[in-house]
């Protein structure tokens, strides 16, 4: 079994690729149990804190459910709840919660923050969502991608569509490298990861045999792609103004039906992290898609809804996954 006994988790690379593949296995072995009424409590009587500085659906409750699966109690700390960054510094809250707790959750912008955090709390710190990483949903997202495909890791081809700068084109990159995959960045250049990932990534990419590439022709990106994925092009803490630029430069990689088509595979799944704009349900998307003279934004509804797309089972599996974190760091 995966030992993980007080480790952070502050970014994939924080792990080698066989912990990252113990913790995917993990992963698996906790969700069959929970589906089979067998799952047995390792984390009964520990406490742990969750500090997000940015709102959340997904990870905040896959933590708690996680936890309350396992026996151990939350404490969720809202964007307003805290005097963490503002009245009191970053490391004298790691001192304080290290003191009440066994592990501390963060999401919010700064990459510095969380390791901030885990330099002083003495306990382990996870990454729940930076600008630089969402390390949580990339084992989320490989649980998924081995549900719904026959190949081995390091036979699956994923290629990532739209703004690729931040956490989300980050982590598939570094995590496509870490673990022998075929990762294509599919973006208008000024959108590919900073230079140094990029560095990184290759790197890792020659002792792992990971093919690593970064192109701006969407048809020569995808094809033969065993999964597609997207983002948002505007991510939290963005302001407004920026979504008409977005639309015009990432307009041309939205994961549209003719996209799935140009992969040439007729068992293309499609990969998003959520939430998404597809159906412009909210104010924000339905009000600059309409500018726009669109009905959708990033994915189209057609893709979103259709057979291809595994957004439901790669939701769900984030409490599957951070379910392993916990139980590998912490029993
Ligand atoms: N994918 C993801 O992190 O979702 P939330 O923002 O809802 O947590
Ligand atoms: N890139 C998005 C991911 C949301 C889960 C954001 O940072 O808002």
């Amino acid at each position: 079994t995966t030992d993980l006994t007080g480790r952070h988790f502050l970014k994939e690379l924080d792990f080698t690729a066989d912990e990252f593949r113990g913790l995917l296995a993990l992963a698996a072995e906790l969700k069959a149990a929970k589906r089979a009424g067998a799952e047995t409590r390792r984390l009964t009587g520990r406490n742990i804190a969750l500090i997000f500085e940015k709102a959340s659906t997904r990870t905040r409750c896959a933590f708690e459910v996680a936890a309350a699966d396992q026996g151990a109690a939350t404490t969720y700390i809202d964007p307003s709840g805290a005097h963490i960054g503002k009245k009191e510094s970053v490391k004298d809250t790691a001192r304080v919660l290290g003191r009440m707790f066994d592990a501390v959750q963060f999401r919010g912008d700064a990459q510095e923050t969380v390791e901030t955090l885990a330099a002083h709390a003495g306990v382990p710190v996870y990454n729940g969502l930076t600008d630089s990483w969402h390390p949580t949903q990339m084992l989320a997202d490989v649980l998924t991608m081995t549900e719904h495909c026959t190949k081995s890791l390091e036979g699956i081809t994923l290629a990532y569509l739209g703004d690729a700068r931040l956490n989300m084109g980050n982590s598939y990159l570094v995590t496509g490298a870490l673990l022998g995959m075929d990762v294509r960045i599919v973006a208008p250049r000024a959108y590919w990861p900073a230079a140094d990932v990029v560095a990184r990534a290759r790197m890792l990419a020659e002792t792992t045999g990971a093919r690593i590439a970064l192109t701006e022709d969407v048809a020569e990106g995808v094809a033969g792609a065993d999964f597609v994925a997207t983002d948002v092009w505007v991510s939290m803490g963005e302001p407004a103004e920026v979504w008409d630029e977005r639309i015009t430069a990432l307009g041309p990689y939205a994961v549209t039906m003719d996209v799935l088509r140009a992969t040439g595979n007729a068992d293309v799944k499609f990969l998003h992290c959520l939430p998404a704009f597809h159906d412009l349900a909210t104010q924000v998307g339905r009000e600059v898609a309409e500018r726009h003279g669109r009905d959708s934004l990033e994915v189209t509804d057609e893709v979103f809804e259709s057979a291809h797309s595994v957004v439901f089972d790669e939701a769900e599996n984030r409490m599957h996954t951070i379910k392993a974190v916990l139980v590998a760091t912490l029993a």
